[in-house]
């Protein structure tokens, strides 16, 4: 009989296993999030467990990709709205779950009427610039004493990957491109919070050393993640890029033949002072 994979079962599972088994391609959209990159939402499965759910709340889950977790917070009894900047996840969310609301939203500028008991969000923070014009839009958009509750890259995050990545470039003679990613300290982050109005009750920063499938599994990570440098590099240098970013990689992300993403992640709850 099939069971439903507990936190653990999916934490044992190798990152490639879920995204990477048979295609690889660096075209972010919505069936590539949901056929390859499940692991995501898959992961903050148990973040669910941390906002823990009240029928009758209002939440809003802010990035929520395909709509997988806003799902299951909505089969907890809340009313949840889920928004996204990316029209092809927000299409694909209300194809397969109608019943739900969600709207095409820029984590940076959003505004709604009626206010949250609670905001959530998952592996989506690391991509959203200014922080702070977020915080300001979740801090606005909950009722005083209002949870929040989120997880996504924190100091550190691949790091090792982005050393790699720039000593490749300096080999090729060519500029990196400039990081599109946010990875806070607590500090930082908590800092920014209590500027809007929200008090941090906990926080922790955990390493989450994330396996990649393949003898090129780092060439195809920075395929997918990293789009911004290698499309920033001349055509011609790409493939050369990817495998000076192995070569610079490998001393420390290459263990017992196999690769391992140096992740990092920031959680936080916070609740919006009276
Ligand atoms: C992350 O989930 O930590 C991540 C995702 C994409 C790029 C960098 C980091």
């Amino acid at each position: 009989m099939l069971r439903k994979p507990t936190a653990t079962d999916i934490a044992k599972q190798s990152f490639w296993d879920v995204i990477m088994s048979t295609e690889t391609s660096n075209a972010w959209d919505a069936k590539l999030y949901d056929d390859k990159h499940s692991f995501v939402w898959k992961f903050g499965a148990d973040l669910i467990e941390l906002l823990s759910p009240k029928s009758g709340e209002r939440i809003l889950d802010i990035g929520c990709g395909t709509g997988h977790l806003t799902k299951q917070i909505v089969d907890c009894g809340a009313t949840v709205i889920g928004i996204d900047r990316s029209a092809d996840m927000i299409a694909k969310a209300k194809a397969e779950f109608p019943k739900i609301e969600f709207e095409i939203s820029d984590a940076t500028d959003f505004h709604f009427d009626q206010p949250f008991d609670a905001a959530f969000s998952n592996a989506a923070l690391h991509w959203v610039k200014p922080p702070e014009r977020a915080v300001a839009c979740i801090s606005r958009a909950l009722v005083p004493g209002g949870k929040f509750v989120a997880e996504f890259g924190g100091k550190g995050n691949v790091a090792q990957i982005e050393q790699a990545m720039a000593a490749a470039s300096r080999d090729l003679g060519e500029p990196l491109a400039p990081s599109p990613w946010y990875f806070p300290s607590i500090p930082e982050y908590s800092t920014l919070m209590e500027q809007h109005r929200m008090e941090v009750t906990f926080a922790t920063l955990f390493e989450r050393p994330t396996p990649l499938e393949g003898p090129d599994g780092i060439q195809q990570w920075v395929r997918m993640f990293g789009q911004t440098f290698l499309a920033a590099m001349p055509q011609a240098k790409q493939e050369e890029f990817l495998e000076r970013v192995a070569v610079h990689a490998k001393p420390a992300l290459f263990q017992d033949g196999k690769w391992i993403a140096d992740y990092r992640r920031l959680r936080i709850v916070a609740r919006k002072r009276a």
